[in-house]
């Protein structure tokens, strides 16, 4: 560890993704790194959360962690409405930030958004005037954001990667989707706390993988990164629809206030190669994390989740006691797709080790401020595409 700087974590939120960082920070090795403690809005909340994970200090406030001389990163386990004005603040305090997806988006004016009171046009620009509001403030402030695309670090990501890589081909397609059957947070269906639905939400996640490959292809073959170019896309509200609610027994979430339950879009890249992204929120049988890279000289299938390294049966429900099965699966029992390390498919301890390793050695993260931006871009660009019915070129909208 010599010549490699501390590492003191402020935990900002103590919710679900929370969770999942203070687990993983456990598993970070070669860094001096201790998680300092935690900040919630919910005072109980946070207190219960530090007990749970031995941390020493639960802040009163945001302004507490970031007056903590020791802290050197601060943890943005927030809602998506609070990640901008949370990095600005970061940077005024000379904090490095790790920012859960999406980097930012746009909330309107605090209000549902029902009724289109703001055009798409608008939403994009307001979403990247966000994100450079953000990424200006850390870059004068000379602190880096560390971007949580936990897919960009997940290991059978990785070694899709390395294969496509030694082929020396080149990436014509890459399709992938994430999908469940309704998100756990009430804020993540209204559009003023989240920025939208099943797009923002969940499309970021292989998007940022699809992203992260399309750079690395770049970078090798022509010494800059391939960046996105073009979008079409479409979104739906399925748990709208007549034949929806009319089933009597309803497994999938509703709730929606004012955004989408499903999105897809084609994204054509800058070197005329394609992507095909999907996302909703009406997939029944557990969360799935699937990419499939189609190369010129291989292809390579990732299946996150589900896969089949474990494969375990029980004739009724509940027979597994609290042992954890799959993220977001609505029953345990017949055929079930498990996993021995289901946080380690997903990518978190790689991606937090890649962080702490970050900040220790002064130097750029794999997942960073680029992938975080472009990431609004696309998104963005795919609302308005979706409200206008054509493409819309991205190009002018990337820095
Ligand atoms: N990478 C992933 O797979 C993944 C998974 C889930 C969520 N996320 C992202 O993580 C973020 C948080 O989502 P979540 O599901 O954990 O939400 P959550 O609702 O479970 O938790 C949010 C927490 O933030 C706290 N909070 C809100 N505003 C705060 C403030 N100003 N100061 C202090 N605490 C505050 C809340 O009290 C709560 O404890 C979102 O941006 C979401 O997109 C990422």
């Amino acid at each position: 560890m010599a010549g490699r700087r501390r590492v003191t974590i402020g935990i900002i939120g103590a919710g679900f993704v929370a969770n999942v960082h203070v687990e993983n920070y456990g598993k970070v090795h070669g860094v001096d790194l201790r998680v300092k403690g935690v900040a919630s809005l919910r005072p109980e909340r946070g207190k219960e959360f530090a007990a749970r994970h031995d941390l020493p200090r639960v802040y009163p406030s945001v302004d507490d962690v970031l007056d903590d001389p020791e802290i050197n990163l601060v943890d943005l386990c927030v809602p998506n409405y609070e990640h901008a004005p949370l990095i600005v603040r970061c940077a005024a305090a000379r904090k490095a930030v790790i920012c859960e997806k999406p980097l930012t988006g746009f909330f309107g004016d605090g209000e549902p958004m029902v009724g289109n009171r703001f055009g798409r046009a608008e939403m994009l620009a307001g979403a990247l005037a966000n994100a450079d509001r953000a990424l200006d403030a850390l870059a004068r402030a000379g602190v880096r954001l560390h971007y949580a695309e936990n897919w960009v670090y997940g290991p059978n990501i990785q070694k899709a990667a390395r294969l496509i890589a030694r082929t020396g081909g080149a990436i014509l397609r890459i399709a992938g989707e994430e999908s469940h059957s309704g998100t756990h947070s009430d804020y993540a269906r209204q559009w003023r706390y989240s920025g939208g639905g099943s797009l923002i939400n969940k499309a970021c996640h292989p998007l940022g993988a699809a992203l992260h490959l399309k750079y690395e292809e770049g970078r090798r073959k022509y010494e800059r990164p391939v960046r996105p170019a073009r979008v079409v896309a479409a979104v739906a509200r399925l748990t709208h629809t007549r034949g929806f609610l009319a089933d009597q027994a309803k497994f999938i979430r509703e709730g929606w206030v004012d955004s989408e339950d499903w999105a897809s879009f084609f994204l054509t890249f800058d070197d005329d190669t394609v992507a095909q992204i999907t996302a909703s929120d009406i997939v029944l049988g557990g969360i799935q994390n699937i990419l499939s890279v189609y190369g010129s000289q291989a292809v390579v299938h990732v299946n996150n989740v589900p896969n089949t390294s474990v494969v375990a049966y029980a004739p009724r429900d509940g027979l597994y006691g609290g042992e954890y099965i799959r993220e977001k699966v609505e029953t345990t029992a017949g055929w079930q797709f498990t996993s021995g390390d289901e946080d380690w498919m997903n990518g978190f301890p790689e991606e937090l080790q890649d962080f702490c390793e970050a900040v220790a050695d002064d130097r750029e993260p794999l997942s960073g401020a680029m992938l975080a931006r472009d990431v609004v871009a696309v998104t963005y660009g795919a609302y308005l595409s979706a409200e206008q019915g054509r493409a819309v070129d991205l190009r002018p909208h990337l820095r």
